[in-house]
């Protein structure tokens, strides 16, 4: 897999605020990458900086192999940027709004019309898309404006809260069409939400950015294993544990903690490699088991996680 988007050092000051402080992140081409961060973190400053609508104050990007700032313009030849407020003429209908910046985008003339066509049915607005978008619903416009940022067919979605804002069936609407891009293949999707659930369902991999430091990056899975080290396991043995059982678990070194549950145990193993050979001996020593459940962290837990050991890191 090669890199959509590689930052290095990527700052952007304010003044004497730090908005995004030496940002080094590299997403992945064809991946979706959640980028999460309390309000005020720096999650919109740098998808401008990524899209060189900001100059960095210092270090560098690159876009699909491109120097955001030598090549602004390619740069955005091959993005769509879906910003927090989409601006579109109210005055004009959906398909006028999709044909002014097909234009704009340069979409070749011949194509646009269908292009435009494919677009309004895709996301389900080709009943009304001959009336004024100024008597649109925000989930028909917040879907009208993802469609614009696809127009130009571009290969990375930056999709600034997408879904702020929207009713849940509006949003399950935007996210099912993040869903079927993702699936489509060819795209990288780079996405900043506050809403956890549904970057855990969208994401393959998350960065978490708080007042302009990235604190985490890596797959849920991966910061589940940074932040708690161990691997919890529940064991169904829909009963209690026989005492070899238990014998057995206390000379298990991959074992760190065991309790006694109703119906099971719960383990603490140092590393989840170490289950098939816990299970084996488990089993050797007389276990009848029904089911062995590791512990899944919710993106809500591990997002907690990373602000509570960062204000700690800071107090330190
Ligand atoms: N044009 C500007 N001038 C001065 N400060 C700015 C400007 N734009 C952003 N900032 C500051 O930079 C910091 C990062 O802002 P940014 O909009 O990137 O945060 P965010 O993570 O997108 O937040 P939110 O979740 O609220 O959208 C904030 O402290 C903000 O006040
Ligand atoms: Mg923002």
């Amino acid at each position: 897999m090669t890199d959509a988007i590689i930052c290095e050092g990527l700052t952007r000051r304010y003044g004497d605020l730090v908005a995004v402080n030496g940002l080094d992140l590299v997403v992945r081409e064809g991946e979706v990458f959640g980028f999460l961060g309390p309000n005020g973190a720096g999650k919109t400053t740098t998808v401008r900086l990524l899209n060189g609508l900001l100059n960095p104050s210092a270090g560098r990007a690159r876009v699909l192999g491109l120097d955001v700032a030598q090549a602004p313009l390619e740069v955005r030849r091959n993005t769509g940027v879906l910003t927090e407020t989409p601006s579109l003429y109210e005055t004009l209908s959906a398909r006028d709004n999709l044909r002014f910046y097909g234009e704009l985008f340069d979409v070749p003339e011949g194509a646009l019309p269908q292009r435009v066509d494919d677009l309004l049915g895709e996301f389900g607005l080709t009943e009304r898309a001959d009336d004024r978008v100024g008597t649109y619903s925000k989930g028909m416009l917040q879907r009208l404006a993802l469609a614009r940022t696809l127009l130009h067919e571009p290969r990375i979605l930056f999709l600034d809260e997408p879904t702020a804002g929207l009713d849940p069936s509006a949003s399950r609407m935007v996210n099912d069409l993040i869903q079927r891009l993702a699936a489509q293949g060819g795209h990288t999707i780079f996405l900043c939400t506050h809403n956890l659930a549904e970057a855990q369902r969208l994401c393959d991999r998350i960065g978490v950015i708080d007042r302009g430091t990235l604190r985490a990056v890596g797959s849920p899975q991966e910061l589940a294993r940074q932040i708690w080290q161990t691997v919890e396991v529940e064991i169904d043995l829909r009963g209690e544990a026989p005492p070899a059982v238990l014998r057995a678990l206390e000379d298990l070194a991959a074992v760190q903690q065991h309790t006694e549950e109703g119906g099971g145990l719960r383990l603490e193993l140092a590393s989840e490699e170490d289950l098939p050979d816990v299970v084996a001996a488990l089993v050797a020593a007389g276990a009848r088991i029904y089911g062995v459940i590791p512990r899944e962290h919710s993106l809500e837990d591990i997002y907690f996680e990373i602000q509570e050991q960062t204000v700690l890191g800071e107090g330190a």
